[in-house]
C-alpha cells in the first residue's frame, strides 16, 4: 500500500462535464475504500472562494491576462499549501477540478499568447516548485456545446460565474487547442477523454485509466 496519495487533475473547457466525472470517480474510489477529497481551482479554500468571486464574476476586462495569472497562482499556492499537500501527505487521493493547465489553456492560449510562456513557467516554479499531478484527465468537447451548457447552468445562479464564458467562441476554440497541445507535450501525464461520449462511457474510461495507472482492482 502506498504511503502518499495521488493528485489527479480534471481539465477542459467550460461545460465539458469534467466536474460530473470528478464526482463519479470520487464515489467510485470511496466504494473501493480509497480515502479521497474533491477540490477545485479557483476556490478550493476559504481564501480561494474570495479569489474565485473576483475571478469568475463581473466584467470580462476588469483584469488583463497578467493580473489573472497572478490571481490564479495566488489561489493555487494557498490551495496547495493549506489543503492539497497536507492531504497527500496523509495518504488521501486528491481530485482537483482544474489546476495549472487551465492557466496555460486560458491565460496563454485563450489570450492568443499575449502573456509570454516563460512568465507562466516562472510563476509555476515560484508557487508550485517541482510538484505536478500524477495524472491529468483532459475533457475535450466542441466549445459551442460546452458554452451553451455553461450559460444554461448560469441561468439559475444569483451571481453569474460566466466571466470567461463571455470571451466568445474564438477564445474558447483557442483554449481547446491549447489543452490538446498540453496533452501532446506531456503524454505520460495527460490523457484526453472524448467528452461528447455519454456520462457512463466516460466514467468507464476514467475508471479503466485509473485502475491501470494506480493498480486498483
Ligand atoms: P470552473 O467554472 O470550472 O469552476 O472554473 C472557473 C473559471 O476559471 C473557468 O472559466 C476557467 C477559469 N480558469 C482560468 O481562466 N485559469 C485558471 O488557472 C483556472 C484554474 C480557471
Amino acid at each position: 500500500m502506498q504511503n502518499k496519495g495521488y493528485f489527479i487533475t480534471f481539465e477542459g473547457g467550460d461545460g465539458t462535464g469534467k466536474s460530473t466525472q470528478l464526482r463519479l470517480l470520487s464515489e467510485y474510489l470511496s466504494q473501493k475504500g480509497v480515502a479521497n477529497t474533491m477540490t477545485k481551482e479557483p476556490g478550493g479554500t476559504e481564501v480561494g472562494q474570495e479569489l474565485r468571486q473576483l475571478l469568475v464574476t463581473g466584467d470580462k476586462d476588469k483584469f488583463d491576462a497578467v493580473a489573472e495569472c497572478l490571481l490564479y497562482y495566488a489561489d493555487r499556492r494557498v490551495h496547495l499549501a493549506s489543503k492539497v499537500w497536507p492531504l497527500l501527505e496523509q495518504g488521501a487521493w486528491v481530485l482537483s477540478d482544474r489546476f495549472a493547465d487551465s492557466t496555460v489553456a486560458y491565460q496563454y492560449y485563450g489570450y492568443d499568447k499575449k502573456v509570454p510562456y516563460e512568465t507562466l513557467a516562472d510563476l509555476y516554479k515560484i508557487a508550485v516548485g517541482d510538484f505536478k499531478p500524477d495524472l491529468t484527465l483532459i475533457f475535450d468537447l466542441d466549445p459551442e456545446i460546452g458554452l451553451a451548457r455553461s450559460f444554461k447552468k448560469a441561468e439559475g445562479m444569483a451571481v453569474k460565474e460566466t466571466r470567461h464564458e463571455s470571451r466568445g467562441l474564438e477564445f474558447h476554440k483557442r483554449l481547446r487547442q491549447g489543452f490538446l497541445e498540453i496533452a501532446k507535450k506531456e503524454p505520460e501525464r495527460c490523457v484526453v477523454i472524448d467528452a461528447s461520449k455519454s456520462i457512463e462511457e466516460q466514467h468507464k474510461e476514467v475508471v479503466k485509466i485509473i485502475s491501470e495507472r494506480f493498480g486498483l482492482s
